[in-house]
């Protein structure tokens, strides 16, 4: 495995192959840590990994033959995922100060004992000199904690990321060019959307301010190294951050004796009319990592639930609670569902979708028990009807 950036800087991270849930992230290909240890005159280790995975992080650096001579730990970021070996490493490299902004300082002192930790507090667009190098500190707040800091590195154009253009991958390789570019791109769209989609104006002033930047290599915290197709993952950003969609319809639904199902089927078919990227998940055979990816870049949805206990069933209800998290902009759509004796699950979807500021396009589109031709026809001309708005959306 290659794990040199540059004759001074190693990738001393974890790969985590079998991790499936990263707290409720579906991770279907597995993550990574990514740490880096910059051998200059006052050896540095930009982030460390997962407290599990401490031990190996000390191996590798030993067998680098830094552990005791480290002077700096870089944290960008509190979240455990890149701090929880601090405690181990500030035991082991008993030089070594934090360098972090007092944001982050906080964040730590609340998770971790450190009373004993000697810390350096950096501020934004500070720089320290690690003896041929400089590190610059550039505060990203939001993106993805308030504490978080990007930390660039003039003389190597190169700027370690943090979670920004990061990807839950597990791979021998660690450079976007020796894996397979389209699944890593994919996995960076999952990220994105399931996990900074809701900080997309704080990631849009990062990427303002990163612009100016001159930079041959970015380095995240997960994921692959972007060393030749940085201008591909960047391209993709600046549409997320900006909300476009594509001309793409996506119905959700969950169901119960098949009805709103058919009615589903049947807006699909409507909309499969047109040339428009018509998509349909069942709720509850879909995760909702996967929800909230296809929900990045569609244009207009239709979310469906039959009437349960006079309310709608508990997956969508997850699945709108999910979305409206992500606070995902500039949407349109509609409800629609079955219903028995009481109605409540399209009023309940509605609301969920005029409280995430959606464009509502129709009523409800309702049926009692079983959809009949009429309803059918009117499901087909609703998804007719997402298709033209989908396309007018798109060439905006
Ligand atoms: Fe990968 Fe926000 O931590």
């Amino acid at each position: 495995m290659d794990c040199k950036l540059n004759e001074s800087i190693s990738w001393v991270g974890h790969v985590d192959w079998t991790i499936r849930d990263f707290h409720g992230y579906n991770t279907s290909r597995g993550s990574t840590y990514n740490a880096y240890l910059i051998q200059d005159e006052s050896p540095t280790l930009v982030d460390t990994v997962k407290a599990a995975f401490a031990p190996e992080l000390i191996r590798k650096l030993s067998a680098l033959g830094e552990l005791s001579s480290i002077r700096y730990l870089v944290c960008n970021h509190a979240e455990p995922d890149h701090s929880g070996s601090l405690p181990r490493l500030v035991q082991a490299c008993p030089h070594a100060e934090v360098v972090c902004n007092e944001k982050c300082r906080t964040a730590l002192g609340l998770h971790y004992d450190t009373a004993h930790w000697k810390f350096r507090i950096v501020k934004d667009g500070e720089t320290l000199r690690i003896g041929k190098r400089t590190l610059q500190f550039i505060d990203t707040p939001m993106v993805h904690w308030p504490e978080s800091m990007f930390t660039y590195v003039p003389e190597d154009r190169l700027l370690f990321s943090m979670d920004a253009f990061g990807q839950h991958v597990a791979s021998s390789f660690r450079f976007d060019d020796q894996n397979d570019l389209d699944m890593v791109l994919e996995e960076a769209k999952t990220y994105y959307a399931n996990i900074v989609m809701l900080y997309a104006q704080p990631i849009r002033r990062t990427l303002e301010r990163a612009a100016s930047l001159p930079i041959d290599m970015v380095a995240p915290s997960h994921g692959v190294i972007w060393r030749t197709h940085f201008g591909k993952i960047l391209a993709a950003y600046k549409d997320w951050v900006l909300g476009r969609s594509k001309p793409k319809v996506l119905i959700v639904y969950d169901t119960m004796w098949q009805s709103t199902e058919r009615l589903a089927q049947t807006i699909l078919e409507g909309a499969q009319e047109s040339n428009v990227d018509a998509r349909v998940l069942n709720a509850r055979t879909s995760s909702l990592t996967e929800i909230a990816t296809e929900s990045l870049d569609a244009a207009v949805f239709a979310f469906g639930s039959p009437t349960l206990n006079q309310t709608l069933m508990p997956q969508m209800a997850a699945v709108l609670s999910y979305l409206k998290g992500l606070k995902p902009s500039g949407k349109s759509g509609f409800a629609f569902g079955s219903y028995g004796w009481a109605k409540g699950a399209a009023t309940e979807i509605e609301l969920s979708l005029k409280s995430m500021n959606f464009e509502m396009l129709r009523p409800a589109l309702t049926c009692q028990f079983k959809p009949g031709p009429d309803t059918l026809e009117e499901a087909r001309e609703a998804g007719r009807m997402m298709a033209r708005k989908a396309l007018s959306v798109a060439t905006q």
